[in-house]
């Protein structure tokens, strides 16, 4: 019987077997073209990051490992996103996504990579011990007559390489809002901007300007066929407010014969917010799926996160030794006057105060939910006597949201 086996490609053709794969798995959706533009553009993706398996000879299986930084307040994470999945559909239930898994898996571990994140199916990740735990594909829908009609002064040009310093500026602030963020490097911009897609699909790009400064840009994909402008990314300068955009947009779209307006940005989104304050529909989003590689690591990584929020809070100088107990092991926390002096995993522990189910802390650690939420879904979460207040100063709830990065 032949073998399913394990490889990266080195060749031309071992690439051109990857395409195969996508084309095979998912047709007229072009994963083909995403995939390649990660091998040909991805300033930051080698063979390294493109995963096969083989039945014999033939490629029959593949997904790809993108690599980015995320922030958690201003802890940096290094995060693997999980992409392009798929397995020919003559090969499925076989277990080849085990295998492409688990060398995902190690290649994180052994490359220092603090999370794997993705965005994918429901259900399926879970086995892999993914949890959802921030959220994704927000939609926020209004009808283009019901934006503000106004005068702004406001002028509008094609989105230019030269526009990146201040959109990245722009972007930065705008991100300021959220708990766990993403980090567009200046080549990833570039790449974006050469390749004309965002998180894998084209766009268009414009800036707003008023009297020689930019008071904004925003990225969309207009839809003819259902008259509807899909906004995928959008940031205001101090230059200007969310209304004003919004009228520039409603002119826009009205010369355009446009009829609806769509956006995909965080319902915390200061546009959003204004959209939803004019009426517009919004969804219930879907969410990342994230696995936090090294728990005891990860806390250390965010140590400066934890101390700062003890600071702020009630606890200030605090000195207490926390044990959460992960049930499979413990973390042992030293906190002297409020500063995290040691982490430690720890077997065999008996203080099971505080009791966490690993996977579900994923969601209390990136902000999703909070202590007393997962507490009400989880009777293997949970947190006895008095340090339930010291937790929720750690580990607030806090919206969070990923601007894509390739
Ligand atoms: C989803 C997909 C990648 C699964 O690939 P596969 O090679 O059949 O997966 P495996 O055989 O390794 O299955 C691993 C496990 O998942 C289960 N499984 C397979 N497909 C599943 C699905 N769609 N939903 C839930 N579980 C699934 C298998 O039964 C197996 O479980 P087991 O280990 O308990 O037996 C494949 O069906 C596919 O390519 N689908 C179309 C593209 C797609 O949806 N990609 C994901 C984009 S995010």
């Amino acid at each position: 019987m032949m073998e399913y086996t394990f490889s990266k490609p080195e060749t031309d053709e071992d690439y051109e077997a990857l395409y195969q794969v996508m084309d095979a798995v998912f047709g007229d959706e072009d994963v083909r073209g995403i995939t390649r533009r990660f091998v040909e553009h991805h300033p930051g993706m080698n063979k390294e990051h493109f995963f096969v398996v083989k039945h014999g000879d033939k490629a029959v299986a593949g997904l790809v490992l993108v690599p980015q930084e995320w922030k958690l307040g201003e802890a940096e994470l290094k995060v693997a996103e999980m992409g392009c999945v798929g397995t020919d559909p003559e090969h499925r239930r076989k277990g080849v996504q085990w295998i492409l898994n688990n060398e995902f898996d190690k290649y994180a571990k052994e490359n220092g990579f603090d999370l794997c994140a993705l965005a994918g199916i429901p259900y399926f990740y879970r086995q892999f011990g993914y949890q959802y735990a921030v959220e994704l594909d927000y939609s926020t829908e209004l009808k283009v007559e019901d934006l503000p009609n106004m005068d702004t002064g406001i002028k509008v040009e094609r989105f230019e390489e030269t526009h990146i310093d201040v959109a990245d500026e722009i972007l930065t602030k705008t991100q300021e809002r959220y708990l766990v963020r993403s980090v567009r490097t200046k080549d990833i911009w570039g790449m974006q901007q050469t390749t004309g897609t965002y998180g894998g699909e084209p766009y268009e790009a414009d800036v707003f300007t008023r009297g020689g400064g930019i008071a904004g840009y925003y990225r969309y994909v207009v839809d003819d066929e259902k008259k509807t402008i899909n906004i995928k990314e959008l940031g205001i300068s101090e230059n200007a407010s969310a209304e004003e955009i919004a009228a520039v947009i409603r002119k826009l779209a009205s010369e355009k014969g446009l009829a609806e307006l769509k956006t995909g940005l965080s319902h915390m989104d200061e546009f959003s917010k204004y959209l939803i304050s004019r009426g517009a529909k919004t969804n219930r989003p879907y969410a990342w799926q994230v696995k936090i590689i090294d728990l005891p690591g990860f806390l250390s990584k965010i140590i400066p996160v934890l101390e700062q929020r003890i600071e702020n809070s009630e606890y200030t100088g605090l000195s207490k030794d926390i044990t959460i107990n992960f049930w499979k092991y413990a973390v042992k926390m030293k906190i002297e006057e409020g500063k995290i002096t040691s982490i430690e995993k720890a077997f065999g522990e008996k203080d099971r105060t505080i009791g966490f189910n690993p996977y579900v802390f994923t969601k209390l650690a990136l902000g999703y939910k909070s202590r007393m939420e997962l507490e009400k879904m989880y009777p293997d979460f949970r947190v006895q006597g008095d340090s339930g207040g010291l937790i929720d100063v750690m580990f607030p709830k806090q919206p969070s949201y990923i601007h894509y990065s390739y």
